[in-house]
């Protein structure tokens, strides 16, 4: 498994604004995208692509275009889906599929409660959306039913994470075609499981308040 925090200002500051309590549910939305989209530029590094012909108005050359099936973008749902419009402004021909998943908020435990994603993922690259890398019980069991569906290699992008979530992911993950690709390492994990200083609920600040 491999880890990458992505160094730039404009991340930096983005990051900043999500992280303030007083930033609107509208802004953070927005900042969100944005930020996304600087993150999967970075995220995107590795993604197939081949050889194309192309005839420019001047000539014919060659470039490059993305091998088919193109990657499948799988936001976890709430939360992630906040992150989907900035990653597909940047490959507008993913394909998406939906993974709905939350813990419960006594045992910690992952729980899938929605799917719709292709029954085969044999040799699929995956882009999994999920802002909040706590305890990483979300992204492991996210990870591991990718896998099972015969997903090739998978990279993360995460707002954040904590060193806890990333531990139990290296531990459990070593070896595996994992990337994790995220704006900022946080110093822990309070007791209730929240990042610190982290940004508060991610699905909460961008959906607001649900019962
Ligand atoms: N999920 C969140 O939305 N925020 C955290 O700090 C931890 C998990």
């Amino acid at each position: 498994m491999r880890v990458l925090v992505v160094d730039h200002p404009l991340v930096a500051h983005k990051l900043t604004v999500l992280r303030d309590r007083e930033t609107s549910s509208p802004v953070f939305r927005l900042l969100t995208e944005e930020l996304v989209t600087l993150l999967a530029y970075e995220a995107t590094r590795e993604v197939r692509v081949e050889t194309v012909s192309i005839r420019t108005p001047v000539t014919s050359t060659e470039g490059v275009g993305l091998v088919k099936p193109t990657p499948l973008v799988v936001p976890i749902l709430r939360a992630g889906l906040g992150m989907l419009e900035g990653m597909t402004r940047l490959v507008p021909t993913a394909e998406v599929g939906f993974l709905g998943m939350a813990r419960n908020e006594e045992t910690l435990e992952a729980i899938t409660y929605a799917e719709r994603l292709p029954d085969d993922l044999t040799g699929r690259q995956v882009f999994v959306l999920d802002p909040m890398l706590a305890t990483g019980g979300t992204l492991r069991e996210a990870i591991k039913f990718l896998f099972a569906r015969g997903a090739a290699d998978i990279t993360c992008i995460c707002l954040l994470a904590a060193p806890e979530g990333l531990a139990t992911l290296q531990e459990e993950l070593d070896g595996r075609n994992v990337t994790i690709v995220l704006a900022s390492i946080d110093e822990k994990l309070d007791e209730k499981s929240y990042i610190v200083p982290g940004l508060g609920d991610a699905g909460d600040r961008l959906y607001g308040v649900v019962g």
